[in-house]
């Protein structure tokens, strides 16, 4: 018999500290950056984001977010036998955050690593997880993804600083007879690595370059609406299915002008996207469990639905995941 996985369990967390646009317009303006909640707004649909206190790491949000998947699937963490966790910003150079994450469930002994592909970093490592699941090296995962972007945001740009947020979300992935994941499929080109980076990097005792996020929005935009499409398109193809057969389009979160765009070429009605952008900004890797995750405890997300997660991020890399929920 075929061996599958399926999500069980969803939990996620953002940190207390939620900064309106007017909190972040007034709190910019003191550094003489000027900004506004109208433009916030009309160019990202973004109205408010969380930071996390300084020191609190990504493991930290994984942690919380970890509990709550592992609480809704009714595991304990000790029966884990994997933790992915995908995050551009991790606790330490190493070891990895799943790992002192691995500690701090009481999860010991456990495979855990962790997965860096940016705002692509959660359906990567959900499809690591698929892939180890099918073929028996695991059978109950831990798949998060955990974000402190506040960390590497430079508050003089204002191109860049009001478009981001903190938090995590997770889920937990089991072995199951019947299908769970349907699909996926991932992609990469390391020629843009330039359009959306943190150039810095640890040398000699010191940092070395700017250790702050640059990008090129609108090239990363541009990009960004045609892999998008191209992804789902990919996964319905290997599933046998089409866009009807779609319940919910759960797109990373960095720009409602961008998520308007996909779910128009798929011809899905805003209704079956999940939005939450407007609260949390862009989380990174956490953007598409958090969603899923809200949009499960609001009673959106039912089980047996299909949902296209899709990611999409520096690297530039991208990529989506089709699963019956
Ligand atoms: O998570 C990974 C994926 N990331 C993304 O998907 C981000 C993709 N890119 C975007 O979402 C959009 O390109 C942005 C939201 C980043 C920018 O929106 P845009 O419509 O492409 O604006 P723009 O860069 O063309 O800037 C338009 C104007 C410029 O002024 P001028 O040159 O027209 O006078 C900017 O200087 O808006 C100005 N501007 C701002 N004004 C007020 C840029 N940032 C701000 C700001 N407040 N925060």
């Amino acid at each position: 018999m075929r061996r599958y996985s399926r999500i069980t369990g969803t939990g996620s967390y953002l940190p207390p500290r939620r900064l309106t646009n007017a909190d972040l317009v007034a709190e910019l303006a003191t550094q003489g950056v000027e900004t506004s909640d109208d433009w916030i707004v009309e160019r990202t649909g973004i109205r408010a984001r969380h930071f996390a206190a300084p020191d609190v790491c990504s493991s930290d949000l994984a942690l919380e977010a970890a509990r709550k998947a592992l609480e809704a699937a009714k595991l304990q963490a000790h029966e884990i036998d994997l933790i992915i966790v995908a995050t551009s910003t991790p606790d330490m150079v190493f070891p990895s955050s799943a790992c002192i994450l691995q500690n701090k469930l009481g999860a010991n002994g456990c495979a855990a690593f962790d997965v860096h592909a940016v705002c692509s970093g959660f359906v990567y490592a959900l499809t690591v997880a698929d892939a180890m699941i099918q073929n028996g090296a695991a059978s109950k995962a831990l798949v998060i993804g955990a974000e402190v972007f506040s960390r590497i945001l430079d508050f003089k740009d204002r191109t860049t600083c009001v478009l981001f947020g903190d938090g995590a979300g997770a889920v937990v992935l089991e072995a199951s007879e019947t299908p769970g994941i349907l699909a996926t499929d991932l992609h990469a080109d390391g020629k843009h690595v330039g359009i959306l980076c943190v150039p810095g990097h640890v040398s000699g005792g010191a940092v070395l370059g700017d250790p702050v996020l640059k990008m090129d929005g609108q090239a990363v935009f541009k990009l960004a609406v045609g892999v998008l499409e191209d992804a789902a398109r990919a996964v319905l193809a290997k599933a046998n299915l089409t866009e009807a057969d779609i319940d919910w389009l759960i797109p990373h979160q960095a720009n409602i002008r961008i998520m308007q765009s996909t779910a128009r070429k798929l011809k899905l009605p805003m209704d079956k996207v999940v939005v939450t952008v407007d609260q949390h900004g862009n989380t990174s890797a956490a953007s598409i469990p958090l969603a899923l995750d809200h949009a499960v405890r609001a009673g959106k997300v039912k089980k047996g639905d299909t949902l296209m997660l899709e990611g999409v991020g520096g690297g530039f890399t991208w990529g989506a995941v089709l699963l019956n929920f």
